[in-house]
């Protein structure tokens, strides 16, 4: 059973989320690149993709291969799963059933937004019957021991998934921009 973690992260909280969990479940990470979130324009970039809902190129590098499972994670932004990992998600050939999804985000707040994220994800998912589990960090939680404890019972809540073989070996590979 391979499980891969994939995760977007421009500042680099949702990416120490990912260790923290990978070093939990021992799923790899998989980090998606988007290099026009990169830099000081970065970020502007992001608000006019907002406004405009452009999705950006992305790529992940090495290729995830062959997984069974996926976790995948990012910042919320205005309320969504951050661009790039909806990119990933539409972006995918084919994907392994998703079992977990975890947020990074400031405060709470435009929750319904995401929710057409998580349905879709969760038709997408290993038990499309159930609701997606789902794991928020708000900030003063992205401080290492306040997140072990939220990442911990999120891995006890995917532990039945992880630990039994739910579909064949899949191969996710992202089609060229
Ligand atoms: C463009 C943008 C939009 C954001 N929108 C929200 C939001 O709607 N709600 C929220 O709680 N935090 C929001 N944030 C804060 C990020 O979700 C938060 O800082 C996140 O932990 C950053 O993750 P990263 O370090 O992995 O990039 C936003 C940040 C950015 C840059």
């Amino acid at each position: 059973m391979r499980t891969v973690i994939l995760v977007y992260s421009r500042r680099g909280r949702s990416l120490a989320m990912a260790r923290l969990l990978s070093a939990k479940c021992g799923a790899e990470i998989r980090e998606i690149n988007c290099p026009r979130y990169d830099g000081p324009l970065g970020r502007l970039r992001v608000w006019g993709d907002i406004i405009t809902r452009r999705l950006p190129e992305i790529s992940v590098t090495p290729d995830i291969g062959p997984a069974d499972l996926l976790i995948v994670g990012a910042p919320v932004w205005a309320g969504q799963l951050a661009a790039p990992l909806r990119r990933a998600l539409q972006q995918a050939e084919r994907l392994p059933p998703i079992v977990g999804v975890f947020v990074t985000r400031r405060r709470m707040g435009f929750s319904t937004l995401i929710d057409p994220d998580l349905e879709a994800l969760t038709k997408a998912g290993a038990t499309p019957n159930k609701p997606m589990p789902l794991l928020t960090l708000l900030r003063p939680e992205h401080h290492v021991e306040r997140a072990r404890k939220g990442i911990e019972v999120f891995c006890k809540t995917l532990a039945p998934l992880l630990e039994r073989r739910v579909a064949p070996a899949l191969t996710l590979s992202f089609r060229a921009a």
